[in-house]
């Protein structure tokens, strides 16, 4: 048979506070009992950078209690000459910041990189009482973790200047360019990015590159990188901007809603740099701020495009011609929607005329039928007799009568 529960439950009330003591007691001896040596989570790693670029080492430090953290360097090939590190050293290009919790965490940057720079970094971390007494040595009381930091001369590309498109409709076509004059090692292959995305079909291995643009749009614009690759190094780059007015290519004609619904409008542009987006309401031919007192309307920019939401659509207040306009530093432009707004009944439109040509037509019948019968009764209830002269009796019914009569 199955337990009933509330058999089950009360048994285990009491074990349930027993066992949150133990925890507790637990918990207390963890404390007390396990002083633990430093050890790493995460340490170092050797990397190689370019002159100029910037290097983050990180160490993170588990113990208890605990540790504290220090760094030191040796030049290449000096590791008997380590000096300790601190915050703002080399001209303020070094940084430390070091947070204590239950781990010590700690990370080195180095900005603005030279080539004295390299060496070996070596991330330091105690939890003995003695680490700083002199008498002791650090080798036993510290433990250590190094890398190795190679700094190699930034390779120099001759690259293209910065342009702008003309917004005349024939352009020249334009040739960006890239030109490898130096570097540290051999180099493997370049190729163009777009955007922060690889151009398919750009890679190539010769020392001086470029990249066409045959017949220059606004969407051709955008930021151009020239990227080189070597063999045990990091990669180098150029970049080219090239810049155009926006072009708004997307946009909504008109939008059609009933009141009381929610109406989106919308632009999307090409041209770089990505515009400042507006949106305005054409007043008698003149672009004017939008009202927003009633808190109805929403937009939201996202780069090259940009909308336009009103909520609860006012049929009094919301119709109208609404405009979009793209800025950047080299031009503007705009473009209009029209938003028509239709009363609730509108839907029902539709349905109305159909329903007013049914009556309509009822009527019709209503009328026509009445009429004949009118017509029709002095047949059956008039008594036979030439007495009544109906001015509304017609031949068929003379001659009924005239039959009548015989
Ligand atoms: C790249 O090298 C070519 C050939 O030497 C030269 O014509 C061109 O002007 C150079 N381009 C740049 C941007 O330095
Ligand atoms: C281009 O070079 C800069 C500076 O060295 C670097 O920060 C950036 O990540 C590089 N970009 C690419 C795509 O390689
Ligand atoms: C707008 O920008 C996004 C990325 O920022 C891009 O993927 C998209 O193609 C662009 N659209 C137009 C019309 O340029
Ligand atoms: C309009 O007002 C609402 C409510 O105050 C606000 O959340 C919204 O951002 C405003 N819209 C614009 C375009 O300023
Ligand atoms: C917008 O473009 C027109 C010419 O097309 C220019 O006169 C005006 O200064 C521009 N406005 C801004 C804010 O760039
Ligand atoms: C777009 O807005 C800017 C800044 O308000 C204005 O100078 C410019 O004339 C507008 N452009 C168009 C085409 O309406």
């Amino acid at each position: 048979m199955i337990p009933g529960p509330s058999n089950d439950r009360r048994p285990r009330m009491v074990p349930r506070s027993v066992m949150l003591v133990v925890f507790l007691f637990g918990l207390l001896m963890l404390h007390v009992v396990s002083a633990q040596n430093a050890g790493f989570v995460k340490s170092p790693m050797s990397e190689t950078k370019l002159t100029g670029d910037t290097f983050e080492l990180y160490c993170d430090v588990i113990g208890n209690p605990t540790p504290e953290i220090q760094w030191w360097y040796a030049e290449i090939n000096r590791a008997d000459s380590f000096k300790q590190l601190w915050d703002g050293a080399r001209k303020r290009r070094v940084s430390i910041s070091t947070a204590y919790g239950n781990n010590g965490v700690s990370v080195l940057g180095i900005t603005r990189l030279t080539l004295e720079d390299s060496g070996t970094y070596e991330c330091r971390a105690s939890n003995d009482p003695r680490r700083n007494d002199l008498r002791q040595n650090p080798a036993i009381t510290w433990i250590r973790a190094q890398a190795t930091i190679s700094v190699l001369q930034k390779p120099k590309i001759d690259s293209s200047d910065h342009l702008v498109l003309s917004s005349e409709s024939h352009k020249p076509p334009i040739i960006l360019q890239c030109n490898l004059t130096s570097a540290p090692n051999e180099h493997r292959e370049s190729f163009w990015m777009k955007n922060g995305e690889e151009i398919v079909g750009s890679r190539g291995i010769l020392k001086n590159t470029e990249y066409k643009l045959k017949k220059p749009r606004a969407d051709d614009s955008g930021e151009y990188l020239c990227v080189y690759t070597f063999d045990l190094a990091p990669p180098a780059n150029a970049t080219i901007e090239v810049k155009a007015a926006p072009d708004i290519t997307g946009h909504k004609r008109s939008e059609n809603k009933n009141e009381g619904q929610t109406a989106m409008l919308y632009c999307k542009s090409v041209g770089y740099p990505h515009p400042t987006w507006t949106w305005r309401k054409v007043d008698r031919d003149i672009p004017v701020e939008i009202d927003n007192s009633t808190g109805r309307f929403f937009i939201s920019n996202k780069d090259n495009y940009t909308e336009l939401s009103i909520l609860n659509l006012d049929i009094n207040l919301d119709p109208g011609e609404y405009q979009c306009n793209a800025t950047n530093i080299i031009g503007n432009a705009s473009l209009s929607s029209i938003l028509r707004v239709r009363s609730y009944l509108a839907p029902l439109w539709p349905f109305l005329g159909v329903l007013a040509e049914i009556i309509t037509l009822v009527v019709i019948i209503v009328v026509y039928e009445k009429r004949k019968k009118t017509d029709e009764e002095p047949e059956d209830d008039e008594p036979a007799g030439p007495m009544k002269t109906n001015s509304t009796n017609n031949h068929k019914d003379k001659n009924l009568r005239q039959r009548n009569t015989n």
